[in-house]
């Protein structure tokens, strides 16, 4: 008690600092509360101030099971390509952790999750999904300070608004969270697990005196600790624990613990941001009673890793002694997404395994940030303006607003634009040194002194020095920038003589306004501009590139279309040419045919209900219309490509490419399914491939279309077993500008997606939907319905897979003929992205576009398994030394039995 109070002691002799500045004060906090509007110390003694930022706008929120007062604030960003940071003043050489939450609350009212990114200085820290409106959403990072100040910058929304609900900083001392690689590297943080704990809760400051989150294991979650042994047991003590060392783990968290009565500890869970290189470490303390004759020793145990479990634990001989700590780990170890681990008890051990806490935290490479970054934050410092306090790296991950980039791995700015900023002063001399630069705009300030030589910037085309109060002379130095097209310097109080060189460059140049400069030896006074007049265009203005809808190029159109949709060609005879034309019998056109008589859909006749129709003029001379709607207008590798169309009499035929495998559906449990069905890899290329046309469809077109039947049936696969969709027969156009079309509700059971049923409002993720069961499809082998396969009371896949795969149960559905010819990592991506696409709103399940990156990350994560299951002799056993489940436990004596020393190194110090 004492002890706390002390502390808020200390917190307000140190108020002030912290209000006007973030800088960090013993003992090294700072809280942001976002959107806050005054300083107030909340419940566990933390002081927070608001945020001080010039940009972003605040809002209020209410979570009905979230009543912090920080959290009832927040400040969103716009949507746009800048970034916005927080400049935090921070001790150099001192290790920090920062930890940046979310709680999106629903603030904009549009219930649109937003999805961002965040970064550290240059280097991108993660993406914010929000997947839940109530739900918070933390994020820590350990990093070593290597400058005064850090920034943390939120960028580039995908959907929603940026925003932040608090940032926090927390200084720790000593050589806690020391690693080798701290000067290339930032720890993200994965998991910090306290076992055996009493609630829910987790325990932080101030029984954290670095407060960090130390998360309960009774904890419920998905993919959070299952598969746990039933003789686990909790125990716990009230005797004081000897944590002073190594990374200082609460005491409250080491006084609880985990023992495994019946002899072994097994827990499995997902590590967000792995697979990947981490730090890892368990924190031991022997807590209970054990009687002289007893003992407890254990060893760790990972699936498919012999190795590391030759080492053995015994708590009270390695700590030296009851109620002290003992912290081995890994200071670099490869780790998998999905984590199973566990200890069991030696024979001759008469105790189980005991586990008080755990930490896992991935590696994050630093991002070195554009070569300008160092001269840029030199800039900045002589200006005060909101502009100058953008922080973060000038270019990443996304430039201040008033400079551009190139795009190279390790940026340079080209352009500089500081046009009528009321800028006062010299030149600053650190724009010379932006080597990089092709563009300077300082026009329309109050700038004085003389030009100063930009010779370093040999790229320089382009100044703007115009209407300031520059004195000095022109100078000759100007004359050695080869590439320079433009030089303005009108209206300043320049003076002396043009250099020659400049009057006899090819060049845009003004110098008039500046009544003592002269034309040098001709002594005009006379304002000139001589030179070539290059156009003074500041930004290349990207090609918007369109899809090409039509073949080759061809215009879009913009209506709304009914349903059920076809190509159909008109043949219309003209009158005049009446001699050459043939029986009135219909004929069957080609594509190519019908491009080459429309002179590739050249010129548009005519827009009807159904389609733009085109004129065209046969071969023969007869000039026909055609009509085009949607089928003939995509074209993309993953769907079926339309071919042509033929209507004879009353019967009317469309022509598709043949698909030599048929469809999705026969191979995963039809009748060829028997004895060969396709192996997982195969599967997930098929996702890849369907999901690619989709994303056609839905990204690709103008309108965007959306098929509204996606099934197993509606996938097709070609000789080589390439996906592609097909049938585009129920597909509408997504109006522009309105995000979803009502209609008559189209689909096949079991994919339809329940919210486009009960509302009959389409929108893309009704096809997202649609996938999702598809994707469980691939997992399971099951159909969407059955009256049989899903047990009592469920007849559908999605509530099936769900129910499993949320009690972490995922073998339970994985398709039986798979046998275990997949890895488990990359069927757990699968499973959780299929479970995503199926939520019961739309605006919870990802894009397609979303759902085809987690494919290919599984398509990659597949094949370095398969890799490594086909076995390569001694190249394999080294290589799953390296990259399989390998959090291990070791007594540092053991350690130097495994093979690698590099990979697999107890931190115990
Ligand atoms: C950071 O520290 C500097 C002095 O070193 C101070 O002038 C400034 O106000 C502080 N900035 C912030 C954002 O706290
Ligand atoms: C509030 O409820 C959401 C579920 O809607 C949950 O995810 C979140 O963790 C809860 N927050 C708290 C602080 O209990
Ligand atoms: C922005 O986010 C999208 C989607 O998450 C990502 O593909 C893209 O690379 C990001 N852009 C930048 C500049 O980080
Ligand atoms: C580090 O901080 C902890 C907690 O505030 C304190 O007990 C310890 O003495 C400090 N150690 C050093 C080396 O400063
Ligand atoms: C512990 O092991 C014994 C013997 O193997 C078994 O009978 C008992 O059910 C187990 N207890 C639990 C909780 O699993
Ligand atoms: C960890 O080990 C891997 C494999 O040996 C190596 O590539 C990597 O650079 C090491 N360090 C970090 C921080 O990942
Ligand atoms: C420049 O100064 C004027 C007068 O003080 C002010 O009205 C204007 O907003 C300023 N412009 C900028 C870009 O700061
Ligand atoms: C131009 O030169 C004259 C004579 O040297 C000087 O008096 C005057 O102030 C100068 N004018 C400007 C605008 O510099």
């Amino acid at each position: 008690m004492a002890h706390k109070k002390l502390f808020l002691l200390l917190f307000f002799l140190v108020f002030p600092f912290l209000l006007d500045s973030s800088s960090a004060q013993m003992p090294g906090f700072v809280s942001l509360d976002c959107g806050g509007t005054e300083s107030y110390t909340d419940e566990i003694g933390l002081i927070w101030s608001p945020d001080p930022l010039a940009y972003g706008e605040t809002v209020n929120i209410k979570v009905a099971n979230e009543t912090r007062r920080q959290y009832t604030t927040l400040r969103h960003f716009p949507a746009d390509s800048r970034k916005y940071c927080y400049n935090l003043n921070v001790t150099s050489r001192t290790r920090y952790l920062i930890r940046a939450t979310f709680l999106y609350g629903n603030f904009d009212n549009s219930n649109v999750y937003p999805k961002f990114d965040i970064s550290l200085g240059a280097t991108h820290w993660e993406t914010i999904v929000i997947s839940d409106a109530n739900a918070l959403e933390v994020r820590e990072l350990i990093f070593l300070a290597t400058s005064p100040t850090i920034s943390m910058c939120l960028s580039n929304a995908t959907t929603g608004k940026p925003f932040i609900s608090t940032l926090e900083l927390r200084q720790f001392n000593g050589s806690v969270y020391y690693t080798e690689f701290e000067e290339e590297f930032y720890l993200t943080v994965s998991a910090r697990i306290n076992f055996g704990a009493d609630s829910e809760a987790p325990v932080r400051y101030p029984d954290d005196p670095f407060d960090r989150l130390w998360a309960s294991d009774s904890l419920k979650k998905a993919n959070y600790l299952v598969d746990v042994d039933p003789g686990t047991k909790k125990v716990s003590t009230k005797m004081p624990i000897a944590v002073n060392k190594d990374e200082m783990p609460p005491e409250i968290v080491m006084q609880t613990a985990v023992v495994g009565t019946n002899g072994s500890l097994t827990y499995r869970l997902n590590l967000d941001g792995f697979p990947g290189s981490g730090w890892a470490v368990t924190y031991f303390s022997e807590i209970e009673d054990l009687a002289s004759d007893e003992s407890r020793k254990f060893r760790l145990q990972l699936p498919g890793n012999s190795d590391i479990g030759k080492a053995i634990v015994n708590i009270e001989e390695n700590a030296q002694g009851k109620y002290r700590l003992y912290e081995p780990g890994y200071t670099n170890i490869s780790l998998p997404f999905v984590l199973s681990f566990g200890f069991v008890k030696l024979s001759d051990s008469s105790r189980g395994p005991l586990l008080n806490a755990m930490e896992i935290n991935k590696y994050l490479k630093k991002n070195e940030g554009s070569l300008d970054g160092p001269i840029a934050a030199n800039l900045v410092l002589h200006f005060s303006s909101d502009w100058a306090q953008e922080g973060g790296d000038p270019c990443l991950p996304a430039s201040w607003s008033w400079i551009r980039c190139n795009t190279d791995l390790q940026p340079r700015i080209v352009l500089v634009k500081l046009s009528s900023q009321n800028l006062t002063g010299n030149i600053p001399i650190d724009l010379t040194k932006l080597s990089g630069l092709t563009e300077l705009w300082l026009d329309g300030n109050s700038l004085t002194g003389p030009i100063p030589d930009f010779t370093g910037c040999v790229d320089l085309s382009i100044i703007h020095l115009e209407n300031n109060q520059l004195t000095g002379e022109l100078p000759s130095t100007l004359t050695n920038l080869p590439n320079l097209k433009e030089l303005y310097v009108q209206n300043n109080k320049l003076s002396g003589t043009v250099p020659n060189g400049l009057l006899n460059k090819d060049l845009a140049l003004d110098y008039s306004g500046n009544i003592n400069l002269s034309k040098g030896s001709g002594g005009s006074r006379t304002n000139i501009i001589i030179g070539s007049s290059v156009g003074a265009g500041l930004l290349l203005i990207a090609a918007i590139v369109s899809c090409i809808c039509l073949h080759k190029g061809k215009k879009k159109s913009n209506e709304q279309e009914p349903p059920g949709q076809s190509l159909s060609v008109q043949k219309l005879v003209s009158s005049k040419s009446d001699a050459h034309a043939p029986s009135e019998v219909a004929h069957c056109f080609t594509f190519s045919e019908i491009e080459d008589a429309t002179k590739n859909f050249e010129k548009k006749i005519g827009s009807g209900g159904f389609g733009v129709v085109y004129y065209g003029k046969m071969k023969d001379g007869k000039e026909i219309a055609v009509k085009v709607t949607l089928l003939s207008r995509i074209h993309h590798r993953n769907l079926v490509q339309f071919l042509g169309y033929c209507q004879e009499d009353a019967r009317s035929m469309l022509v598709y490419e043949f698909m030599h495998n048929g469809t999705l559906k026969e191979h995963l449990y039809g009748p060829l399914t028997r004895g060969r069905s396709i192996n997982w890899i195969k599967r997930l290329e098929i996702a890849e491939d369907s999901a690619k046309g989709i994303e056609y469809l839905h990204t690709g077109c103008i309108p965007a279309i959306i098929h509204r039947d996606l099934k197993t049936s509606n996938i097709l696969l070609d000789k080589h077993m390439r996906a592609k969709v097909a049938d585009f027969g129920l597909s509408k156009l997504a109006v522009d500008g309105v995000s979803h079309v009502s209609s008559i509700v189209r689909g096949t059971v079991g994919y339809l997606d329940p919210e486009y049923y009960i509302s009959q409002q389409l929108t893309d993720k009704s096809d997202v939907y649609s996938f999702g069961v598809i994707l469980l499809e691939l997992i399971s082998g099951q159909e969407a319905i059955s009256n049989e396969n899903f047990g009592v009371n469920c007849r559908n896949i999605v509530q099936w897979a769900k129910l499993h795969i949320e009690s972490g149960n995922i073998q339970g559905i994985i398709d039986p003929t798979l046998r275990n010819d997949y890895d488990i990592q990359s069927m757990w991506k699968i499973a959780e992205r299929a479970l995503m696409c199926v939520q019961p709103h739309g605006h919870m399940r990802p894009s397609i576009s979303e759902v085809l990156k987690e494919i290919q990350e599984a398509i990659a994560l597949e094949k370095e398994a398969a890799i490594m299951r086909a076995g390569y002799s001694d190249e394999t056993s080294r290589y799953s030394a390296h990259s399989s489940l390998n959090i291990g436990i070791v007594g540092a004596d053991h350690f130097l039995s495994i093979d690698d020393e590099s990979i697999a190194r107890p931190s115990a110090r």
